[in-house]
């Protein structure tokens, strides 16, 4: 039986769900498939040479991928043969800047021998920025449910799918990574409400690089933080202050499912033809299903 692995790294599981369509379609083509969670230290690293089908996923943060996906490259054993890989990222904008979040990982796989070969990008709700309203959210992720096994089957297929950069794509991207020591800056300096904190201790278990200590009842954060939002995006409590981006706090898991009333748009002007322009490929792909299936 052919394998798969993807390396996941997801802050708030958008990224994991969209990573747990591609499996449930490997696995419908006959494809036993690993989801490694990354997180640091990066544990029984698998090696991707025992693997037919090698994937990266990630969220994208500030254009770029998040640092631990390049601390992860660096630390994969080289290709033994050229060995090709896709990339599958979440973003909650449809920019086309965000086709540029590959290139540093990119460089630092292809001098250990890997070539990607394929790329694909979903739309899911913002975990920073704004909130987005609930019927888009369910929209979000039906036009994820349609797209991923399609693409996957795609990817399985060996078919070749790069996203088009942007003019000074390099320049831009390199520029936007300054996110990552800010990030390490800002992290040291979170703060959380004593009032509202029920020391529930959740942030301190699930943050994937280990920054928050909690003892006594007092926080301390180190200088590791990846800005991921797992810790204040879940707080039960919403007690997190998360410094500088604190203003674009996003707050409590949403509900993919959402089968309600629209709601009040408050962003609705916000890369309006992109989101348009996504929501409608995704549409045609599943009226296309739908003629398939009734033929
Ligand atoms: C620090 C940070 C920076 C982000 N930057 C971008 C960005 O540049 N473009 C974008 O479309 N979304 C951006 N986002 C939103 C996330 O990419 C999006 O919500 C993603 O689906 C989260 O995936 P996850 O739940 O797997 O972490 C950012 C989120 C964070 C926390």
């Amino acid at each position: 039986m052919n394998k798969a692995i993807i390396y996941v790294f997801s802050g708030t599981g958008n990224t994991m769900k969209i990573c747990g369509l591609y499996k449930d379609a490997f696995e419908k083509n006959g494809v036993e498939t690993t989801l490694y969670k990354v997180k640091a230290g990066f544990e029984d690293l698998p090696d991707p040479n025992g693997y037919e089908y090698v994937g990266f996923a990630y969220p994208i943060h500030a254009f770029n991928a998040p640092k631990i996906m390049l601390d992860l490259a660096r630390a994969l054993k080289r290709a033994e043969t050229s060995k090709r890989y896709f990339v599958v990222k979440s973003s909650g904008e449809p920019l086309k800047i965000n086709n540029i979040s590959s290139y540093k990982m990119r460089s630092i796989l292809k001098k250990k021998g890997y070539k990607q070969f394929a790329e694909y990008h979903y739309i899911m709700p913002y975990n920073m920025i704004f909130r987005h309203a609930d019927d888009v959210v369910a929209r979000m992720w039906r036009a994820a449910r349609t797209l991923a096994p399609l693409e996957a089957k795609a990817v399985l297929e060996g078919k070749e799918h790069m996203l088009k950069g942007v003019p000074f794509g390099h320049l831009a991207a390199c520029i936007m990574r300054i996110e990552h020591p800010a990030m390490r800056v800002n992290g040291r300096l979170f703060k959380v409400n004593k009032d509202k904190c029920t020391q529930c201790g959740a942030c301190a278990k699930n943050c994937p690089v280990g920054n928050i200590e909690m003892k006594n009842g007092k926080f301390r954060f180190k200088g590791d933080c990846l800005m991921c939002a797992r810790c204040s995006f879940n707080c039960p409590v919403d007690a997190f202050d998360i410094a500088l981006l604190n203003g674009w706090r996003v707050n409590g898991r949403y509900d993919l499912e959402y089968a309600g009333e629209p709601q009040p748009v408050k962003h609705g002007w916000y890369c309006k033809k992109a989101y348009a322009r996504y929501f409608a490929r995704a549409e045609a792909a599943e009226n296309k299903l739908i003629e398939i299936e009734a033929e």
